[in-house]
């Protein structure tokens, strides 16, 4: 560590907080040294990076407040002080419109103000996803848009006890997940990603390739439009300590994927095409409600999530809102080598494995 004053940051309480398994949701860590500088930051973030990833990965969530973190470039060098593997949106098979600001950091999600984004894990209902996030407030919005937390491990082991049968089918079943993508970027969807960019294609035979080497099936609609089923994919995730998290995007798919093309009742089943039951769901969305953290944004503050641990989501807001994101460290599902489903057993893994586009 260089220079005189040197950031100190310590553990501080926010209205709201929760406990979970013994340990506060979110970790809350307030920087102390009004003069920090992004370089000191950095600094900061170098020295106690490890320490900062286990209480990551043990907290489910870390929001840093008060560091001098401005603006898009801010943002991009603190998670670069991480060095962790950038996972870039172009990469990624997110149907969310998003804006690149820098190399690391874009746009949450381009949906409209109005629209709630339902609870997920980032990216569960594709075959390659981040397994970890940082979000970033440069500006709140005037009203509402706080992003809604919710620790999985919790959730799953409630659900269990509420819908013992579902749980068990979601964990031995998997699920299968189904959208239609259009040809341009639609703006009034919170899945409007069009195909082109979301499978880096540039005619409908590479599309087909990059589905094909991915285990999807397609259907191709009118109006050029794309539908893609995923092949079946794990729905529950083992975590520390023997718990599970409810490691999929099963609420938001079957409450949230509505636009002109797409219909929730057909988003998502059960991997043997099982319809799943929609009392069921209604309760876990319940219980993902009951136990939101919503994280009450100011402008610089950056929250850390462990993807596997932790759901977010989106509430609707007024005014303008910039939130920006960045994902790292991308894992993938592992699937059978018949790619037909799940592994034998109820416990799926993943192995790490960069994503590489086209494969
Ligand atoms: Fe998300």
């Amino acid at each position: 560590m260089r220079g005189a004053a040197m950031i100190e940051a310590s553990p501080v309480a926010v209205a709201k907080q929760q406990t979970a398994f013994g340990k506060a949701f979110p970790y809350v860590l307030e920087c102390g040294l009004p003069e920090a500088t992004r370089e000191m930051t950095g600094d900061w973030v170098r020295h106690h990076r490890d320490e900062l990833l286990n209480q990551a990965s043990e907290h489910g969530a870390i929001l840093f407040r008060g560091f001098p973190v401005a603006s898009a470039e801010d943002f991009d060098a603190f998670i670069a002080a991480f060095d962790l593997p950038n996972f870039p949106y172009n990469q990624s098979l997110s149907n969310a419109v998003r804006i690149n600001w820098t190399e690391r950091v874009f746009s949450a999600n381009e949906a409209p103000a109005e629209l709630t984004i339902f609870f997920h894990h980032e990216m569960a209902q594709t075959p390659i996803f981040p397994s970890k996030l940082f979000f970033f407030c440069e500006q709140p919005a005037e009203q509402g848009g706080e992003t809604p937390l919710c620790r999985s491990d919790l959730l799953y082991q409630q659900l269990s006890e509420r819908c013992p049968e579902f749980a068990r089918n979601c964990e031995q079943k998997g699920l299968r997940y189904s959208n239609v993508m259009p040809s341009e970027n639609d703006p009034l969807s919170g899945m409007g990603r069009n195909w082109q960019s979301t499978l880096g294609a540039q005619s409908r035979e590479q599309a087909e390739a990059r589905l094909a080497a991915l285990d999807y099936t397609w259907e191709w609609l009118p109006g050029n439009c794309l539908r893609a089923t995923t092949p079946v994919l794990p729905a529950v995730r083992e975590v520390a300590d023997g718990r599970k998290s409810f490691f999929n995007q099963l609420i938001a798919a079957f409450l949230g994927w509505k636009d002109t093309r797409n219909d929730p009742a057909k988003a998502i089943r059960f991997g043997d095409g099982e319809p799943l039951d929609a009392d069921a769901v209604k309760v876990a969305a319940e219980l993902a409600d009951d136990l939101a953290f919503d994280v009450p944004w100011q402008s610089g503050d950056v929250v850390l999530l462990d993807n596997f641990l932790v759901m977010h989501g989106r509430r609707s807001f007024v005014g303008k809102r910039k939130v920006l994101a960045s994902l790292v460290a991308v894992q993938r599902h592992a699937i059978s080598p018949e790619g037909d489903g799940p592994q034998s057993g109820p416990h799926w893994s993943s192995s790490p494995k960069r994503a590489v586009a086209g494969g």
